[in-house]
């Protein structure tokens, strides 16, 4: 896939191990994803290289991305460590490498990271490079080290009920391009009221609305599943058209529940 963006529906696969994960990004390939999400530290990257390989579809009609974890942010680190991914994907190339979390405590220096970052693209490692869990001060430092065109996307958690508002409108007042990650909440937004009003009017599922949600505000989304039927109707979210009307009651929902929140996150906008 020699496009210069990401595709702007994809596959998660945090949690999913072993024949999970085997079996989920198969099942997601056989549907028609073309965009797979991992991570060094989900501990899968050999599975969703099994996967792909043993998939039917051809490697330049595929969007991998992978991230760096924050142990591995060092200048002597990061380009081993992706070539050690790579080697467990089975892939010479991503398309896609993010750093995962900005260092905890900014103990690396973020210049430093973007850097080797910087350098394993120019290796031909990765075709782009990108961040993930970054919040303004970091998007602030990561475009004065690197420029906002070699960031391709910040990944970050976007829902209904944590719509980031603050990251959003830097990230768009610089051209940086957003994935929505758990854009199902883990899936909790299949028991919300208002979703589930919105999903009966359009005849879908709460799940598909809040995806529709995310992608008619231009944020890629990487939803998971272990389950043909939800992987199947999640993709159907692209069809989707939400009204004005729509768009403004899920704003409403927004209540900053933060579900990804380990010790070492950055100070949050
Ligand atoms: N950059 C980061 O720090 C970061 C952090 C967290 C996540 N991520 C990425 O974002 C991806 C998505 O986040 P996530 O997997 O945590 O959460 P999510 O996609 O919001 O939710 C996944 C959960 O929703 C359920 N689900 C999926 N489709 C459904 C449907 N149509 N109807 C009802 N339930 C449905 C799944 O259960 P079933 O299996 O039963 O369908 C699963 O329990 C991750 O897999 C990972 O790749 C990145």
């Amino acid at each position: 896939m020699n496009t210069s963006s990401l595709p702007a529906f994809g596959l998660g696969s945090f949690r999913l191990q072993g024949q999970q994960v085997i079996d989920s990004v198969r099942m997601g390939l056989e549907l028609g994803y073309r965009h797979i999400d991992t991570a060094q530290i989900y501990g899968n990257e050999a599975e969703v290289g099994q996967a792909i390989a043993e998939g039917d579809v051809a490697r330049d009609s595929l969007f991998v991305t992978t991230k760096i974890w924050t142990e591995n942010l060092a200048g002597d680190r990061l380009i081993p460590s992706l070539k050690d991914s790579l080697h467990k994907l089975r892939l010479p190339q991503v398309d896609l490498t993010l750093i995962h979390w900005p260092s905890p405590d900014d103990a690396v220096p973020l210049n430093e990271t973007m850097q080797a970052l910087a350098e394993a693209k120019a290796l031909g490692l990765t075709r782009l490079t990108g961040i993930s869990n970054f919040t303004v001060a970091h998007m602030e430092q990561a475009i004065a080290a690197v420029g906002a065109a070699e960031i391709a996307t910040n990944q970050v958690e976007i829902h209904p009920f944590l719509q980031n508002r603050k990251v959003v409108e830097f990230a768009r007042a610089h051209g940086i391009h957003l994935t929505a990650y758990m854009p199902l909440a883990y899936g909790r937004v299949m028991q919300d009221a208002t979703l589930q009003q919105i999903a009966a009017r359009h005849g879908v599922t709460p799940a598909q609305i809040a995806l529709a949600w995310s992608l008619q505000q231009g944020f890629a989304v990487i939803p998971s599943s272990t389950r043909r039927d939800n992987l199947a109707a999640n993709l159907e979210a692209v069809k989707i058209r939400l009204s004005d009307e729509d768009m403004s009651a899920i704003a409403r929902l927004d209540r900053g529940e933060r579900l990804a929140n380990p010790g070492f996150a950055p100070q949050w906008d």
